[in-house]
Order: structure tokens, then sequence, then C-alpha cells
């Protein structure tokens, strides 16, 4: 080999293993940085429902919920803002966090939240494997238990990264549910607490899941007037497993029907006669509801599957 060569292949050696150490040094991205993807529903199966997007409720009910705490200042003044208005919500919390925060998780407790699990240190789970998801899980429910005195059955999965196989197993042998989504304001992309506000209240509908991030400022300082607003259009707030506790089963949607158009002798269509101008049409609706009334066409349980985040 020709010196040269030789000198070639030592810098591409060296090369290597500089892009080698820097891909184990690169940190890795923090929690809820990421965008969170709806996942695809399950597929057609019997047995229970195990995975919750939203519910179909017939009162107007949401649960709000917060991701990737508890912390350390943000976490006791959301919980003061909540308990200002009487009104409770679903912490899905990380175990290393919870473990680092015992006081705030009793406080959680003690006011009447719900505390869920979201993994022990928020990794991507779908790419898990099955040891890895269950340690995951099994440290968090722990430390859950240890301050609650009591476990949970609700998961989320960091991102909404879960495989169906895999939110089979965890509900098989651990008893979880697992809970997304159906309104997410991208808080995580901090656009500001009134952009938040705004998509909250406007794609909530009775039976939303809504998804938050009580370790961003901008989130938690978006909450009171979110909270104050889907007061005043209506709607009440349960924890998620109140909100699951209270849910039906969605009526039979209408079935399309196709009004045949009237033909003459000679094969036209007839002119179909003028509709009623405006002012007949007024008279023959019912009132309006107000403007503040919720939305009285819920959601139906089941997700669209369309990713989001
Ligand atoms: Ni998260």
């Amino acid at each position: 080999m020709s010196g040269q060569r030789l000198f070639l292949f030592a810098l591409l050696g060296l090369f290597s293993s500089c892009v080698a150490v820097a891909q184990q040094q690169q940190p890795m991205p923090p929690a809820a940085e990421q965008p969170h993807v709806i996942p695809p529903p399950d597929p057609p199966r019997g047995g229970p429902q195990i995975t919750f997007n939203s519910v179909y409720v017939e009162e107007p009910y949401v649960a709000i919920t917060f991701d990737d705490g508890p912390h350390a200042t943000l976490t006791p003044k959301l919980l003061d803002m909540l308990a200002a208005r009487k009104l409770k919500a679903t912490f899905f919390v990380i175990g290393k966090n919870a473990v680092e925060y015992p006081q705030i998780m009793k406080r959680i407790v003690q006011e009447g939240h719900e505390l869920a699990n979201h993994s022990w240190s928020h990794p991507n789970l779908g790419k898990m494997g099955d040891d890895g998801v269950r340690s995951q899980l099994q440290k968090t429910d722990d430390a859950i238990k240890a301050a609650a005195g009591a476990r949970t059955t609700l998961f989320r999965p960091p991102y909404g990264s879960i495989t169906p196989r895999q939110k089979q197993w965890i509900y098989d042998s651990l008893g979880y549910r697992t809970i997304i989504w159906d309104v997410d304001p991208f808080d995580w992309k901090r656009p500001g607490p009134g952009v938040i506000r705004d998509r909250i209240v406007t794609q909530s509908r009775p039976g939303s899941i809504i998804l938050l991030h009580d370790i961003h400022p901008g989130s938690v300082e978006a909450v009171p007037q979110t909270l104050d607003q889907l007061t005043a259009k209506g709607f009440k707030f349960a924890t998620v497993s109140e909100l699951l506790a209270m849910a039906k089963t969605p009526p039979p949607k209408p079935k399309a029907t196709v009004t045949p158009i009237p033909h003459t002798r000679t094969g036209e269509p007839v002119t179909p006669p003028p509709s009623p101008s405006p002012t007949a049409r007024r008279a023959t609706t019912p009132a309006a509801s107000p403007a503040t009334a919720p939305p009285s066409s819920p959601r139906p349980a089941e997700p669209t599957g369309t990713p989001r985040g």
C-alpha cells in the first residue's frame, strides 16, 4: 500500500471515529420538544376498547391533561389556578420527575386531581423492545403508587408513539388503557399563551381530551383564560377516568338518503321549485341556540387517525 493511500485510510478512520463520538455526545431532545402524533386507530378486534382519543358523552364534559411534569415551579402554579376555579385535571407524569418532587405529587392527589403514567424518562416507546417498555411503565407505576397510595390504569405514550401490538400487551399484562388526545394546541412549539388558548377553545367538543404540558411557562400561562373561556361556553371538567366512566355508545349515524330527481316524459329533469325565501325559512326554523352553548354534536369515540404534531 502506498504511503499516500495509507494516509487516506488513516484520515478516513479518524473521521468516522469523530462522527461516532459526536453521535454519542449528541444530547437527547428535551421532553415534549418533538412532534406528538396521534397513532393510527386499533384494528377491529373483540374485547373492550383500550385506546381513547376522546369519548362520546351526553353532557358537555372535557378532560384537560398535563404531560411531562411535575415541574418544580410551574406545576404548583398550575395547581393554584385549578384550585381557584375548583376544577380537576389529569397529570401524565414522568416517573423520574415524580420521584424528584414527591411533595408536588402528593399535592396533586390531595387536591383531587388524577395521576397517570407517561413513562419513566420519556423515550420513544414505539421503537423499544418489550422489556424496556415494561421497565419504563413499571418504575413510573411504582412512583405513582408511592405518592398516591394507589396505582393508575391510564397511560399515555410519549410523542403518541406506540404500536397496536404494544397497546394490547400493555393492557393485557399491566391493565393500562392508552389515552391519546383529540385537542392538541401544539403548546410544545411555544406559540404563545393566546394562541394556545384560542386553539383549545375552538377545538374542544364534549368528550374531548385536551393535551397540554406543565413544563412550559407559556402553556401554564394560557390555563386561566382557557379554563374561563371553556367554562363560559358551557363546558365542565372531569378527570380522564371520570370522562371514560361517562362514555356512552354513540347513536348510529343516519344513512345517507338519495332523493330521486323526477323526470319529464322527454327525459329532461324537472326544474326544482324555488327554495323558500330566507324569511320563510326563518319562520319554520327553531330558534338558534345561544352562542354560549357548547357544540351539540360530539365527536364519535373512535379517532380518525389524522396525524398531528
Ligand atoms: Ni410527553
